[in-house]
């Protein structure tokens, strides 16, 4: 390959660094852009392999694979440039390469930096955009046991209907994941689903979250007013978890809401209405509280025109092993390694009560997943409470009844005689207190 005197003019105008190498891979020239960016000089590197005098170049693989490579990053001694790389063809043959390097400055810096933040700002915006909705559907329920298929049967058709629910069932039973089922089975579904936790902000900051307020409503209130997050679920869902937590005087303003389908801003005067679906949920009784005046009655049973029970995991243990393989499946996913489980784990892990139920499990099972070291989940990589209580159930020896009844009747014979004596006349009186004959007593003695 060879170079003319028009192209050499051209490359040397060049502010841009040239470097073309033949079909050997062998360095012909570079301009002299080139020795000011990388400070390598003509003398040193022409004529010899390309290999040899720019180690790590990526130009050779592409004057063998014919494939051009785009700003690739290189660095070499603390400069760092962008290089273009393509081969040179001539009659459909590869002749060689040419790579053109431009520095790296300021400008190309904060173009890339930019580059990132909007990757970051829009993964953000996704993120955001997520939180008004309701991730989990129906089909997210794991579930094999009768009693949780008949749950998901009830819950499908109360979310048909557009009646205000109230979940209940101890804590980590999925009570947020049916809320959102809920949601997404609804004709609502298309709206927002907005999750409140009652518990997490003290009544007063609760409140001006619901309902919003007007500017102005309290010292530290935002310029303009701020809209509630019962505006905000318009034509959606507001999930109202951990109702029990509203004091008297939230009660009074929510059933105000659900009577009147309105909500009206702190400091405000004016109603807004709006559409809004209300499922709450509790772990307490709230039947018990409502009863013991702690809870508004009226309120209870606007709530709970539609109840949803879900069941403590103990009571339905068959949803145990499908829970625990999804849960494997998520590990693997999560570790990118086989995690198993060995049959004894497995008997401790569907013999436990569960008192912290599905979310307990889930726990249990990913961190066990996260400490094993072979692959296999066995019975002494689970915490100890497990291990524990399998041990005391199998320590409980189950007896037959009439065994039972057999030493009970021992016990009571071999008392009455320390009482009456082992004599004749002892015997009969033992007899007599004990309500048999003499002939049974004989007998039972023998
Ligand atoms: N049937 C199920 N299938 C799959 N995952 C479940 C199931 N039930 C619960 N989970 C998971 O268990 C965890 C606890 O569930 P969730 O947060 O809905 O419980 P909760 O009843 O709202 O608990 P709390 O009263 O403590 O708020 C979540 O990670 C949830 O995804
Ligand atoms: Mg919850």
């Amino acid at each position: 390959m060879h170079i003319g005197e028009m192209e050499r003019n051209i490359f040397e105008a060049l502010y841009d660094g040239v470097l073309i190498a033949d079909k050997e891979c062998r360095v012909i020239y570079i301009n002299k852009a080139y020795t000011r960016i990388t400070k390598v000089n003509s003398e040193d590197i022409v004529g010899r392999p390309l290999d040899i005098v720019r180690k790590g170049s990526m130009l050779s693989e592409v004057i063998k694979s014919g494939e051009k490579r785009l700003a690739a990053r290189r660095k070499t001694d603390n400069i760092e440039y962008v290089v273009n790389m393509v081969p040179i063809i001539e009659n459909n043959e590869i002749v060689g390469g040419i790579s053109i390097l431009n520095e790296i400055n300021d400008v190309y810096k904060l173009a890339e930096e930019l580059r990132k933040s909007n990757n970051i700002i829009n993964e953000l915006k996704k993120r955001v955009k997520n939180i008004g909705n309701a991730k989990y559907t129906i089909e997210d329920i794991i579930s094999a046991d009768p009693k949780s298929e008949h749950t998901k049967e009830l819950t499908v058709k109360i979310s048909e209907m557009d009646l205000n629910v109230l979940i209940t069932g101890e804590s980590g039973t999925g009570k947020e994941l049916y809320a959102q089922s809920i949601h997404n089975e609804s004709r609502r579904k298309r709206g927002p689903f907005i999750p409140v936790n009652c518990a997490v902000l003290d009544n007063n900051l609760l409140e001006s979250e619901l309902f919003g307020y007007e500017e102005g409503a309290f010292t530290g209130a935002k310029k303009g007013g701020k809209r509630g997050l019962f505006q905000e679920a318009n034509g959606g869902t507001i999930f109202l978890d951990e109702i029990s937590e509203l004091d008297y005087r939230l009660q009074a303003k929510l059933l105000r809401v659900l009577q009147e389908r309105t909500v009206r801003p702190v400091g405000s005067v004016v109603e807004t209405e709006v559409d809004v679906r209300i499922i709450a949920a509790t772990n307490k009784n709230l039947e018990a509280l409502a009863a013991a005046g702690e809870f508004r009655q009226d309120l209870y049973y606007r709530l709970s025109v539609a109840a949803l029970n879900i069941y403590p995991l103990r009571e339905r243990r068959g949803d145990i092993m499908p829970l625990i393989n999804n849960f494997l499946k998520e590990a693997e996913d999560k570790l990118k390694s086989k995690v198993d489980l060995s049959q004894e784990a497995a008997n401790l892990l569907i013999n436990y009560e569960w008192p912290g139920n599905v979310r307990e499990l889930k726990n249990t099972i990913e961190f066990a997943a996260m400490m094993v070291e072979d692959g296999v989940i066995r019975s002494d990589g689970l915490p100890k409470r497990i291990q524990d209580e399998g041990l005391k159930k199998n320590m409980i020896e189950v007896r037959s009844l009439k065994e039972v009844v057999r030493q009970a009747e021992a016990n009571e014979i071999e008392r009455a005689l320390l009482k009456y004596g082992d004599t004749v006349e002892g015997k009969q009186k033992v007899a007599k207190a004990l309500g048999i004959s003499l002939a049974s007593l004989y007998n039972k003695i023998k």
